[in-house]
């Protein structure tokens, strides 16, 4: 069984609801799983063996404010997280089809950038198309927990 740490990007809470329906579901499955909205610094991530990133995009393809440090100290440090496996839930609307999931798409890519292993395919949730993402979310982690 896995230690979880997932991971919040929110503005106005889509994406906490999402994180808090997989830790119940996570922990069904009999994993550790605890739920941040803090930018976690590396040595957070030395004490778990795998980030769920849940994370929407705001502005004109932003980051949300809470999590943005975390990922300009990724980019900018470029720490060591090759022992971390991550999976990564973006959360977005297609209306902005110019920009759409670029919040969860640049967390993706500033991980990978810093030697985590994603375990699957990133999840895009549209909220034009999708009332309920945490249903969607729901579906996605029963597979997604098979590759831990
Ligand atoms: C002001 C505003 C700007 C947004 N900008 C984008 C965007 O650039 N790209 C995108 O895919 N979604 C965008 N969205 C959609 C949100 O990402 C989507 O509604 C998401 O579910 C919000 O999740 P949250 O409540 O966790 O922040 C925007 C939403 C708002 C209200």
């Amino acid at each position: 069984m896995a230690d979880i740490v997932i991971l919040v990007g929110t503005e106005s809470g889509n994406a906490q609801m999402v994180a808090d329906v997989l830790k119940d579901e996570l922990e069904g499955h009999g994993h550790a799983v605890s739920v941040t909205d803090r930018a976690l610094s590396e040595a957070d991530f030395a004490s778990h063996e795998v980030a769920l990133i849940c994370c929407s995009t705001h502005g004109n393809g932003d980051i949300p404010s809470n999590i943005l440090p975390l990922v300009e100290h990724l980019e900018r440090g470029k720490p060591d997280l090759s022992a971390l496996r991550y999976g990564v839930i973006a959360l977005g609307d297609q209306t902005y089809s110019e920009t759409f999931c670029f919040g969860g798409k640049k967390l993706d890519a500033a991980f990978a950038a810093c030697g985590a292993r994603k375990l699957g395919e990133r999840l895009e949730i549209d909220a034009c198309t999708q009332p309920l993402p945490d249903e969607e979310a729901l579906q996605w982690s029963r597979e997604w927990a098979g590759l831990l």
